[in-house]
């Protein structure tokens, strides 16, 4: 299907931004390269920070890229669950010999400063986590020719990302990994995820934007059968994290292929928010009583994370990971998306010919009698 987005790189793939240093310049680099399209994550860093990372992806490839930001976030009702929180972390600062972080560090990842530099010095596309921009911030970007996306976990959401203007919707399912985007976390909604397969066919029916796939997809199989639900482009991330060219530490890509982590869980322990990670000690832990507190659980838990991550300790780190996470292969990412594009091809060359032949081995209509 094609559109303004699907027209800026020939393979129906976008490389997920990933926040936390894992979507580096050179990851979203190979991906632009190989055809798909890269992504840098500006969650968590300064605005310059996100601005010296576009000029290094720019040293790296001139084709397409996207930038991804963090929606600021409301004011949140109940600092005295998050103290009450980090009592119960007094323990795993002792065990990593750090300091719990400050939980007020900021509601708005430095939002306007991100907007302000994509708007002096734009880029092809930029998307948008936790939230639904402006109106008025989706002109202003298009009239600087980028094109805007906009994550949604469920069919309000996305017609919220409609009405915004934005060029497409990135519909993303419960099976995703990290942090689910949805636009307000309402601990009510906390068993309400959809799947992904569900979830597109339930907004192709209420919206008309195109639609960028994204949760649990590892295999061009996968894509295959998301293209033919009318979607114009699968989003990994899990799949990406695994390659040489992330910058996801050693331990987490080891971690998801290793048959001690035997399944994945949505949790709030380590941010505050929902996000799916491998099930560990951590997680185990602490995730029942987490607060809905994000990012002040995140402000919180960081050095505890970092501290881990440097102690290679997986049992301590935020193992983001979607459900697909035993498929990982770690191929350079160019490989991967070369592989993918294969598979793809390949399952809708066996679609068509089944169809040719009736899907189910007989003539076609005969199938189940
Ligand atoms: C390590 C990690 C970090 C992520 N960080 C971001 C982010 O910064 N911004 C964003 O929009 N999505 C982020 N996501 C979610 C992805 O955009 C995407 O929805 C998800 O990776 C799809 O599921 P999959 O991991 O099963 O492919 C992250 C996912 C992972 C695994």
């Amino acid at each position: 299907m094609s559109s303004a987005l699907t027209d800026l790189f020939p393979l129906p793939i976008v490389q997920a931004p990933m926040a936390g240093g894992v979507s580096v310049p050179r990851l979203a680099a190979a991906v632009s390269e190989a055809g798909g399209l890269g992504f840098l994550a500006a969650g968590y860093k300064t605005a310059d920070g996100m601005y010296q990372e576009i000029k290094a992806l720019r040293a790296l490839t001139s084709r397409p890229f996207g930038v991804n930001l963090f929606m600021p976030q409301p004011e949140y009702a109940d600092p005295g669950a998050v103290e009450v929180y980090a009592e119960q972390l007094a323990g795993e600062a002792t065990w990593y010999e750090a300091e719990l972080g400050d939980p007020d560090s900021g509601r708005d990842d430095g939002y306007e400063a991100k907007l302000a530099v994509l708007l002096d010095n734009p880029v092809p596309v930029v998307s948008f986590h936790f939230g639904c921009p402006t109106p008025e911030v989706i002109e202003s970007l298009a009239r600087k020719n980028t094109l805007t996306l906009v994550t949604a976990t469920s069919v309000e959401e996305a017609q919220a990302v409609e009405r915004s203007g934005a060029h497409a919707v990135i519909v993303q399912g419960v099976e995703a990994g990290g942090h689910q985007g949805t636009h307000r976390d309402d601990p009510e909604r906390d068993c309400a995820g959809i799947g992904l397969l569900s979830l597109v066919a339930q907004v192709r029916e209420a919206v008309a934007l195109p639609i960028v796939a994204a949760g649990g997809i590892m295999r061009g199989s996968q894509i295959a059968a998301l293209l033919t639900a009318g979607v114009s482009a699968a989003q990994l991330g899990t799949a990406f994290l695994a390659t040489p060219e992330s910058g996801a530490a050693a331990v987490h890509k080891q971690a998801l292929t290793n048959p001690l982590f035997v399944r994945t869980e949505l949790t709030r322990a380590f941010s505050g928010r929902p996000a799916r990670g491998l099930v560990n000690r951590f997680l185990r832990e602490h995730g029942p009583y987490a607060p809905v507190a994000y990012p002040q659980v995140h402000h919180l838990t960081s050095p505890l994370r970092k501290a881990a991550a440097k102690a290679g300790d997986a049992q301590g780190m935020a193992l983001w990971a979607g459900q697909g996470h035993r498929m990982a292969r770690a191929l350079p990412a160019g490989e991967l998306v070369e592989t993918l594009a294969v598979e793809t091809a390949a399952a809708q060359a066996e679609a068509a010919s089944a169809q040719v032949g009736g899907a189910f081995g007989g003539p076609a209509g005969s199938a189940g009698r």
